[in-house]
C-alpha cells in the first residue's frame, strides 16, 4: 500500500504519457505532410510507442502501488491538432516546447526520480523511462536541426519569440519552490521527488544543458527571472 499522494503523481503520470503519444502521432502527421527526412519519421513512430508504454507501465506501477484501477482522463480537445495553424508552424512550436524543452527536462528528471526509487515496479518503470526519455531528447534537437536547415531565420526568429512563454510554463510547473509536506520514505521509493529537487535539476538543465544548446544553434534563451 502506498499514500494518496503517490496514487496522484502516477495516474498524472499515466495521462501525461497518453498525451505525449497523442502529440507526437501529430508530430509524426506533420513530418511526413512537410517532407522532412525519413530518419526522423520512424524515430517518431518509436516515440509513439514508447509513450504508449509508459502510459501502461505507469498503470501498472500505480495498480503496484495499490492505486485504484480508473480510466485515465483525457482532454480530447487540448490534444487536437490548432486548426489555425499549418504543420510546418505546429513542427516548429510543437518540436520546441514539448521536445527540444519537455524532453530535455525529463532526462535529468526522471534522472533525480530513478535514484531513490526502490519499490520493485516503479524503479522498472523509472529505467525503461529513463532510457527512452535520452532518445526522444534527442530526436528533439536533431529536429530542431532539420526545421533550422529548412527555414534558418524564420524558425530562430519563431522559436525565439516563443521561448520567455514556453519557460514561464516549464517554471511554474516544477522550476518554482512551493509549500509541500515533506516526501514519506515510501513517497521515495514509490519515485515522487521532493519539490527543491525538482527545482534544482530544472534550473542546472536549463543553464548547462538547453542554454547552450540553444546559442549553439545560434537561439539566445531569455535569462532566468
Ligand atoms: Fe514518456
Ligand atoms: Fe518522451
Amino acid at each position: 500500500m502506498s499514500s494518496a499522494r503517490a496514487h496522484a503523481e502516477w495516474k498524472n503520470r499515466v495521462t501525461a504519457e497518453y498525451s505525449s503519444a497523442a502529440v507526437t502521432a501529430q508530430v509524426l502527421h506533420a513530418l511526413i505532410q512537410c517532407g522532412m527526412p525519413d530518419a526522423l519519421c520512424r524515430t517518431a513512430i518509436r516515440i509513439v510507442g514508447d509513450e504508449l508504454d509508459h502510459a501502461q507501465l505507469s498503470h501498472d506501477t500505480l495498480l503496484a502501488l495499490g492505486g485504484e484501477d480508473t480510466p485515465a482522463v483525457l482532454d480530447a480537445n487540448a490534444l487536437a491538432l490548432r486548426a489555425d495553424q499549418g504543420p510546418f508552424a505546429f513542427l516548429v512550436d510543437t518540436i520546441g516546447r514539448s521536445f527540444m524543452l519537455g524532453e530535455t527536462f525529463a532526462v535529468p528528471l526522471f534522472a533525480a526520480m530513478r535514484e531513490g526509487t526502490t519499490h520493485p515496479v516503479a524503479r522498472a518503470t523509472l529505467d525503461r523511462v529513463l532510457r527512452d526519455e535520452a532518445v526522444h531528447r534527442a530526436f528533439g534537437w536533431d529536429a530542431l536541426d532539420a526545421l533550422i536547415e529548412h527555414d534558418p531565420d524564420g524558425v530562430r526568429a519563431r522559436i525565439t519569440a516563443a521561448l520567455p512563454g514556453w519557460l514561464r510554463g516549464f517554471r511554474d510547473g516544477y522550476g518554482t519552490l512551493r509549500p509541500q509536506d515533506p516526501l514519506t520514505e515510501e513517497e521515495r521509493a514509490a519515485g515522487l521527488l521532493p519539490i527543491e529537487r525538482y527545482v534544482a535539476v530544472h534550473h542546472g538543465c536549463l543553464a548547462t544543458e538547453i542554454g547552450p544548446w540553444l546559442a549553439r544553434r545560434g537561439i539566445q534563451a531569455p535569462p532566468l527571472s
